[in-house]
């Protein structure tokens, strides 16, 4: 039998997606469970976090299993990815190693690996992820590496809480500044997500150079088509907020620009004004405004959104706890 793992949504079908959603729905009428009994994760984060960290942590433990978080290259040994690699350099042990033997101590592994944001011909190819995914016996859950699987149900799960049925609402999905060129990962989960819900899905951001990979705008072309919404590309910041039901930020880098970010830099900070702010909202449709976190206030949104009653950033983070739960107890076949 083939090993399932959670990598991107697209791997799962809806149905499959609905049944997280709504097992999600119920841990977060009752907390504890025994799903994880006698089980357990290894969380491996090559970047920092906090939310991803603390609510797989929390949510291992309430289902009865445990989790254990290890830092390669801090206070674990720095991992080779390279097939074939001569290991004379930093890295101390290989992936085959380290997938293998983690397999034996653990039933499921997580893995936060971003983008090393020098060629992105290199990190599209998802390494880290697919090598643990090849070596590993059992599940892998993406912990946000190009894409941010655990971030789209949480996010999901919290639309579907404030407007029930999401299909044809109307969803923008807009960059905004930010000082440093951020991964592209949750702005590709949103229009994968948002698509395959059937919305009509506005991708607003300050030139062409921000359209975000080929691959992701193919494949979120592909779920509106097939859920009977649809994908566009603006940059008129008005137009795209008009009526709008739903306002999702994200700042990332252009991707023409990876490895030579000085000469992207100018083009970021002449569009400091895609901010959200309450001019913005007032155009929407009564909208909701929501962002994964962590989230530079008065720089991506400005404080009066983040503190008003249409910001639902908050419930989103909360729903990682709930969501990541049916996905663990999913992977280890226990609903
Ligand atoms: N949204 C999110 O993944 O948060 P962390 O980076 O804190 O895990």
């Amino acid at each position: 039998m083939t090993l399932r793992h959670f990598l991107n949504t697209n791997d799962w079908s809806r149905a499959e997606l609905d049944a997280l959603l709504e097992q999600a729905a119920d841990f977060k009428r009752s907390r504890l469970g025994r799903q994880m009994a006698g089980k357990s994760i290894a969380l491996l984060f090559f970047n920092p976090s906090m939310r991803t960290r603390t609510s797989f942590e929390l949510g291992a433990f309430q289902l009865g299993g445990h989790a254990v978080v290890l830092e390669p290259g801090k206070a674990a040994w720095p991992i080779e990815f390279e097939p074939g690699a001569i290991m004379e350099g930093d890295t101390e042990e290989h992936i085959a190693e380290v997938a293998r033997v983690l397999s034996r101590y653990v039933d499921l592994i997580g893995v936060r690996a971003f983008p090393k944001f020098q060629q992105w011909e290199t990190d599209r190819q998802d390494k880290v992820l697919k090598a643990f995914a090849q070596y590993s016996s059992v599940p892998v859950i993406n912990l946000e590496t190009i894409t941010h699987p655990c971030q789209e149900l949480a996010h999901i799960l919290a639309l579907q809480e404030h407007f029930g049925a999401l299909q044809r609402k109307k969803y923008v999905l807009t960059w905004t500044y930010h000082p440093k060129p951020l991964n592209t990962a949750v702005a590709n989960s949103a229009l994968l997500i948002a698509t395959r819900f059937g919305m009509d899905v506005t991708l607003l951001c300050p030139t062409p150079e921000y359209t975000l990979d080929p691959r992701y705008m193919q494949l979120a072309q592909q779920n509106a088509a097939e859920n009977g919404g649809s994908l566009q590309v603006s940059h008129d910041v008005e137009a795209s907020y008009s009526g709008a039901d739903i306002v999702y930020a994200k700042s990332w880098g252009a991707l023409p620009y990876f490895g030579r970010w000085e000469q992207e830099k100018p083009i970021r900070e002449a569009h400091r004004h895609f901010m959200v702010d309450e001019a913005k909202m007032a155009l929407t449709n009564n909208g909701v405004f929501s962002h994964c976190l962590p989230l530079r206030r008065n720089v991506k949104a400005t404080d009066a959104v983040m503190d008003s009653p249409a910001c639902i950033a908050v419930d989103e983070a909360e729903n990682r706890l709930h969501v990541q739960k049916a996905i663990m107890a999913a992977l280890l076949g226990q609903r």
